[in-house]
């Protein structure tokens, strides 16, 4: 599997496990049973998503710097 393949596939996952901990901390909450360590359970996958994210963003317009240098 090539590296943007398997950071697509990591930001597919970790959308899942944040989801996940979304619905955990409103039922937390709901619960009055909020504690900051439930929070961070959400903000973790959420910060390796910023930077998957941004790796994914990036990706059309690195291929297109690329072939704009080998066409010049
Ligand atoms: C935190 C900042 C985030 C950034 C900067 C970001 C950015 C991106 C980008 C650029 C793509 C690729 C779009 C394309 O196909 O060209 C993408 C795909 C996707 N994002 Fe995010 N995202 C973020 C957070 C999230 C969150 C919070 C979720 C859901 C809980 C999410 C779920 C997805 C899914 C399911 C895809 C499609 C993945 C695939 O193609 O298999 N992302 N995101």
């Amino acid at each position: 599997m090539n590296w943007n393949k398997w950071m697509r596939q990591t930001h597919r996952w970790l959308s899942v496990a944040f989801t996940a901990a979304v619905i955990i901390n409103i039922v937390a909450i709901v619960l009055g049973k909020y504690t900051r360590s439930i929070g961070l359970l959400a903000v973790f996958p959420l910060i390796l998503q910023l930077f998957t994210g941004l790796y994914l963003f990036v990706l059309p317009y690195a291929a297109k710097w690329r072939t704009a240098r080998r066409t010049a």
